[in-house]
């Protein structure tokens, strides 16, 4: 699958964000907002799932946002245009369901504020009011902004360090939107801990709340049992019965516990083979 483009994003405090733009014309004709692609960067290489940011028909390309997590994910970062990618199957999951809900607010952190850019499109293009709040460290890790502005209402800007924006985290934001006025849907992705923080909050206030779940997946379609997250009483597989979940049943405590098992081997891996 041939690279068109790779932008870099954001590169800041070791932490690096990129834009890649692929060629796949099924791919960019069927993807809605919501879903999701698992790519392999080479043959020898595991599968890493990523969400379709943007897809353009007309031109057959599809772009990805990726941070760099792991061994594959910097390996990705190392493609150039004109690379191929071994594989990349999609789009998988199922599509958020956009209709009219009235006022949302969509909560992205880091990189989930890739995630909810094309969530935001669609439910402004669905009619509804869209008051989008993003996060990141800082100024220098803050992505899509301009993206974001252009599809809400309002769009307001966190920082962790006040580098930019606001002082303070995401939920802060949100706690105030929610004092101070009904909403009908928040949708929030980024780390497991900010989407636990995000439930916390919109649990005492009684409002629909979905998130998109990123957990550890394999096969991306079913067969493997890594994604399994506990919902409620249920077992769901995050790569064909989500990935995204109603927040207030989420087994937050289960799904930080499985994502960080392989930690130390990724480490030991990125250091055997000097992926810089
Ligand atoms: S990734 Fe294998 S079941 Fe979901």
């Amino acid at each position: 699958m041939k690279i068109l483009g790779k932008e870099v994003l954001a590169d800041s405090q070791g932490v690096r964000i990129v834009k890649i733009t692929i060629q796949s014309l099924d791919i960019a004709a069927k993807a809605k907002a919501g879903q999701f692609v698992v790519l392999m960067v080479k043959e020898e290489g595991e599968r890493i799932p990523l969400t379709v940011v943007n897809a353009d028909p007309k031109k057959g390309s599809v772009d990805l946002i990726a941070q760099e997590a792991g061994f594959t994910t910097k390996l990705l970062i190392g493609v150039k245009a004109g690379d191929s990618l071994y594989s990349i199957v999609g789009p998988l999951g199922h599509p958020t369901e956009i209709k009219k809900y009235g006022k949302v607010i969509l909560v992205g952190g880091g990189v989930g504020i890739a995630e909810i850019y094309p969530v935001a499109k669609a439910l402004k293009d669905a009619g509804n009011q869209v008051i989008s709040i993003i996060g990141s460290r800082n100024k220098e890790l803050l992505i899509l902004e301009r993206e974001l502005k252009e599809v809400s209402d309002e769009c307001i800007v966190m920082t962790d360090d006040g580098s930019y924006g606001r002082k303070g985290f995401v939920t802060e934001a949100l706690k105030e939107l929610l004092e101070k006025s009904k909403y009908d849907l928040v949708y929030a992705v980024g780390p497991v801990p900010m989407m636990r923080a995000v439930s916390v909050v919109t649990k005492s206030f009684n409002v629909l709340t979905l998130v998109s779940l990123n957990a550890t997946m394999v096969d991306g379609t079913g067969m493997c049992g890594c994604c399994r997250v506990s919902i409620g009483k249920e077992v769901k597989f995050s790569c064909v019965d989500g990935p995204e979940f109603d927040a207030s049943q989420v087994d937050w405590q289960e799904l930080l516990k499985r994502n960080s098992i392989y930690t130390e081997k990724e480490k030991h891996i990125c250091r055997l083979s000097s992926v810089e």
